[in-house]
């Protein structure tokens, strides 16, 4: 499986910090807010990454990065020049992507939680469709929300409804069957002028090939795109380090512990997002 981060848009939630950098590059208590989304691809076991962002940041994000190597990564960058839609990552991506199937996840999104690896390593075995991610949030007009029948098999997904038909959000992580390329390809653009993810989900949907999966217990799902959220991840991340002594978004704590590179001695001590 290959992954796919987008870390484009124009982040104009978060002016003026976002005036002179990408939201994803600005700091999420001890780490740039990109690393928590890539440790996440990193936890799934997905070491061939390309990431997305707007042109005059892709040089940071290298300098950031660079070809991976130093995680035990091979990291790709593409460009997105407008805001065009989540979905256009797979167009974008679609060379990158070949004939494997593809890990999608959002530059602003935070995950953790004790069975988090477990759980991604096992539904990254099992794609056939879609796999979406859901989790129960207190706000569910604010994202796209699961349609679920009786049984907790999924029916629809409604994007930000005035009247959520529950409170299960489906999350800014994805992972697609490699036909998932050529779906993106055939969507029509939405009245705000972008390729949905949205809409690619339901067509796996009305397939009968998309499967809603929890993140396991006690999970956090948090998504750092205004600058109240911000502050919240950074707090969360800052109180996890600080009580429990768990370090999250810590690429190179995780591929330390993966033995991507050398063997010193890890900085963290719990599962998780490390
Ligand atoms: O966070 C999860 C939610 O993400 C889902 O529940 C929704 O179904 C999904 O549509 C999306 O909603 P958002 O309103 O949060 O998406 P937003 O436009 O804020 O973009 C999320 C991230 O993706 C952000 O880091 C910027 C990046 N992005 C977005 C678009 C539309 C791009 O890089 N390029 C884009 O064209």
């Amino acid at each position: 499986m290959k992954g796919i981060l987008l870390a484009a848009g124009a982040g104009s939630r978060l002016g003026p910090l976002t005036a002179t950098t990408s939201k994803h590059l600005l700091p999420v208590y001890d780490q740039p807010l990109v690393h928590y989304p890539l440790s996440v691809l990193m936890l799934a076991g997905i070491r061939d990454i390309l990431l997305i962002g707007v042109p005059d940041q892709l040089p940071r994000f290298r300098a950031l990065l660079g070809d991976g190597s130093r995680l035990g990564l091979r990291m790709a960058y593409a460009e997105q020049d407008e805001p065009r839609g989540i979905a256009e990552a797979l167009v974008i991506g679609a060379d990158f992507a070949g004939s494997e199937p593809v890990c999608l996840v959002l530059g602003d999104n935070l995950f953790h939680g004790p069975d988090l690896e477990a759980v991604l390593r096992r539904e990254a075995t099992r794609v056939d469709g879609c796999v979406l991610f859901g989790h129960r949030v207190p706000d569910p007009e604010r994202f796209g929300v699961a349609v679920l029948d009786a049984h907790g098999a999924l029916l629809d997904i409604r994007e930000k409804p005035s009247v959520p038909p529950g409170d299960i959000a489906v999350t800014g992580l994805y992972m697609y069957s490699p036909e998932a390329v050529e779906y993106a390809g055939e969507l029509s653009p939405s009245a705000r002028g972008e390729l949905e993810i949205t809409d690619l989900n339901r067509r796996f949907v009305a397939e009968g090939r998309a499967r809603l999966a929890g993140l396991g217990e006690d999970a956090v799902w948090l998504d750092a795109g205004t600058p109240d959220s911000l502050l919240d991840a950074g707090l969360f991340a800052r109180t996890l380090r600080e009580r429990e002594g768990v370090r999250i978004g810590s690429p190179e704590d995780i591929a330390r512990r993966l033995g991507y590179i050398g063997s010193g001695p890890a900085r963290s001590t719990a599962g998780g997002l490390r």
